[in-house]
Formats: C-alpha cells, structure tokens, sequence
C-alpha cells in the first residue's frame, strides 16, 4: 500500500468532509474544518492518501504543551491496516517535537475499536463526561497519555 500521510489543505476539505461523514454519526460541519485550516493557530491536521486518494484524516489541537485529538478517522474500505496508528504517530511525534508533554482526547462509550487503538499507545482512562454526545445521549470517556516527551515511537511503528 502506497501510503503517503501529509499536512491537510484547503482542498482537501471536500474528501474530509466526505471521510467524515462516512465515520461519524454527528460528523463536523464544512465551516469546522475550513475554520480549522485557516483560522485556529492551535489546530494540526494531516490526512492519508492511498494513491492520490484520502483515506484518512486527524486533527489536534495543540494547546502549550497539551496535544488534544480532537477527531481521527480512516475510510471505511481502508479500515485495519494501520492507516490511523500512522496518522496518530505522525501527529503525536510532531507536537512532541513542538513541546506537547501529553495527549488527551474524548471517545464514545461504545467505541471499543478507538479505545483499543488508544490503550495500545499508553492512552489511560482519565474521567466521563455524562451525556456529552448529543444524538445518543452517550457518555465520552476521556482518555490520557502522559510523558510524550519520552515517548518509544519505533515501537508503534513496528
Ligand atoms: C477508530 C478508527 C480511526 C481506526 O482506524 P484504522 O485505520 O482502522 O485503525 P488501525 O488499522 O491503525 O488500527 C490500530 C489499532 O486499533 C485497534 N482497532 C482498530 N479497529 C479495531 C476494531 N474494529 N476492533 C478492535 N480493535 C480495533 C487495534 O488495536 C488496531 O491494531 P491491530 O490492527 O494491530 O490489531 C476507525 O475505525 C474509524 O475511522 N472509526 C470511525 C471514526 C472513529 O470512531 N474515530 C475515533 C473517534 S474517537
């Protein structure tokens, strides 16, 4: 797989959208992500493409010396091949060499897959937000990993 992970433009925006759509149930708004692109200093953003063609997408946001995930998805055909571990690793290990110290993000309850992932970079279950989810009602569990600045990334990559 010809897989190529690369800073988010204001062109890709459309195949964001659309990989967004495909993944989530309450999926941003186009404005979220163009805003994201050209008006928040703190977000980082990177998308994978598979021959030319983006399979999957992250934005962070990263606030002093904190990297929050704010969303991640890989294509529904491109699921399982490790197309998000690369785009989390590629994200966490740029914010690191910014400064970033730790990571945090929000999942769903339900989201055993994203927690998975999470559990295998170090990520612990850190608190709840009751309720935060507004279509389901469903609680997000929040999830942190602590000393990014030694973090062992060849590990992951395997
Ligand atoms: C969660 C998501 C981003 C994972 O993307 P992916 O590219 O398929 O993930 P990877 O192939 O890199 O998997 C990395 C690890 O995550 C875990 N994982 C991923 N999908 C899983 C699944 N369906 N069931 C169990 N574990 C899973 C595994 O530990 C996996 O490692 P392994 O394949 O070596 O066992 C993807 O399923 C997705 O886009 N889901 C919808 C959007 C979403 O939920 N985003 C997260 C919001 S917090």
């Amino acid at each position: 797989m010809n897989l190529v992970i690369r800073k988010m433009t204001i062109e890709d925006v459309p195949a964001v959208v659309a990989l967004d759509q495909m993944s989530f149930s309450l999926p941003w708004p186009e404005r979220s992500f163009r805003f994201e692109l050209t008006d928040n200093p703190a977000s980082r953003c990177w998308v994978a493409e598979v021959d030319g063609r983006i399979v999957g997408m992250i934005v962070n946001w990263l606030l002093v010396d904190e990297a929050h995930v704010a969303t991640i998805a890989t294509h529904p055909d491109f699921r399982r091949r490790g197309i998000a571990r690369k785009l989390l690793t590629h994200a966490l290990r740029y914010m690191r060499d910014e400064g970033a110290v730790s990571s945090f993000l929000e999942v769903r309850e339900s989201n055993t897959a994203a927690q998975e992932m999470y559990r295998k970079f170090g990520y612990e279950v850190t608190g709840r937000r009751k309720g935060y989810y507004k279509d389901n009602n469903e609680d997000a569990i929040l999830m942190t990993l602590n000393g990014l600045e030694n973090f062992k990334f060849e590990e992951l990559e395997g």
